[in-house]
């Protein structure tokens, strides 16, 4: 007769012999099968990005000066823009001095306009492109931000916040878009925000012009992926850099304030790698936030009165502070 302690035994066993033949074997295999994956699109997203052309706006400062230290270190021939040749030259020099013997860095190329006079843009993609002959990858960084009343805010301020935001980005883009159409290659990036998919209060005009850079690179991806052109649109939150300090007020002066959201976000360097990782991984949109930004998006859109009681209220709660 079997006792019970036996026939404990035996399904012990059983489950032992099931466990080392089948889970164990499974999960190494799982875990072989990712790291396969993850080395694959390491390796693919390396071929991508060494020697690729690569156009970034607003490289002088916060996270476009972080983009062009990381792709400079995955290998890309770089184009950096700006305003201000000093602080290009500055960023060409320390690029340089930085050694990677894993990987060929190139010289990058500095060009200074700005974006806000779209004239200006027009001859620095033909510069572009004569100096280097094509594009592959477009970095639409480059931006200002807005704090004032609606109410008090001359249309000229608007004005300046869209140019910068919104029609210097396009008229760059269209710039250079016929030459990838006929190579049929080519990547589109647009630095968004989280305030190109919620607005906030006293924020109208940088809320307005990122909301028209989703919409634009939204259509954008649409008419291009016939020619196998990507386009990728980024949405950070906050990230630590001067984009406060420069912003601009209700009469066009410089805002010269750090807010303390804006000290406290990510820092660029982190945001910049999410750059390279969704660039290299052609992903079409991706949002940088914390756990309330990404909530309150979703809530804009699944429960809209609630989110606009929440914003009259923090306006009211901001007016208070301020004394107005
Ligand atoms: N910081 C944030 O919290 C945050 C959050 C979401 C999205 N973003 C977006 O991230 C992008 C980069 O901003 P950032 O945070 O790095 O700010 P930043 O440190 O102030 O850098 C802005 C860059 O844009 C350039 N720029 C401004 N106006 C220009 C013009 N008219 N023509 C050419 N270049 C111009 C600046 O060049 P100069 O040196 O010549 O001024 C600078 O290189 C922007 O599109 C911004 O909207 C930022």
């Amino acid at each position: 007769m079997v006792t019970a302690a036996a026939r404990k035994t035996v399904q012990k066993g059983k489950l032992m012999d099931f466990t080392s033949t089948v889970i164990v074997p499974l999960l190494f295999g799982s875990l072989g099968i990712f790291a396969l994956f993850r080395l694959l699109q390491w390796m693919r997203m390396r071929a991508y990005l060494q020697e690729a052309v690569v156009v970034i706006t607003g490289a002088t400062s916060g996270l476009g000066k972080e983009c062009a230290k990381a792709f400079h270190a995955a290998g890309s021939k770089l184009v950096l823009c700006g305003r201000d040749s000093e602080k290009l030259k500055e960023l060409v020099q320390e690029l340089c001095a930085v050694k990677n013997h894993r990987k060929n860095t190139h010289e990058p190329h500095p060009v200074v306009f700005d974006l806000s006079d779209t004239k200006t843009v027009v001859n620095a993609a033909e510069e572009i492109l004569k100096a280097l002959g094509h594009v592959d990858i477009l970095i639409n960084n480059a931006g200002i931000s807005f704090r004032g009343t609606i109410v008090d805010t001359g249309l000229d301020v608007d004005k300046k916040v869209m140019e910068t935001n919104y029609f210097g980005p396009i008229a760059l883009t269209k710039a250079l878009l016929p030459s990838m159409i006929k190579r049929r290659q080519g990547h589109i990036v647009a630095i968004s925000s989280v305030q190109g998919k919620i607005s906030i209060p006293f924020r109208s005009a940088y809320a307005a012009s990122k909301h028209a850079t989703q919409a634009f690179f939204d259509c954008l991806r649409a008419e291009v992926e016939q020619y196998d052109i990507e386009v990728t649109v980024v949405s950070p939150g906050y990230i630590q850099t001067n984009l406060s300090l420069n912003a601009v007020t209700a009469d066009g002066s410089r805002y010269g304030v750090m807010d303390k959201t804006t000290a406290e976000g990510q820092t660029a360097a982190e945001v910049a790698q999410v750059v390279l990782n969704a660039v290299g991984q052609k992903k079409k949109e991706v949002l940088v936030a914390g756990l309330t930004p990404c909530l309150a998006v979703y809530l804009r859109n699944l429960c809209p009165r609630l989110f606009f009681t929440l914003m009259a209220s923090r306006a009211k709660k901001e007016r208070k502070v301020k004394g107005s």
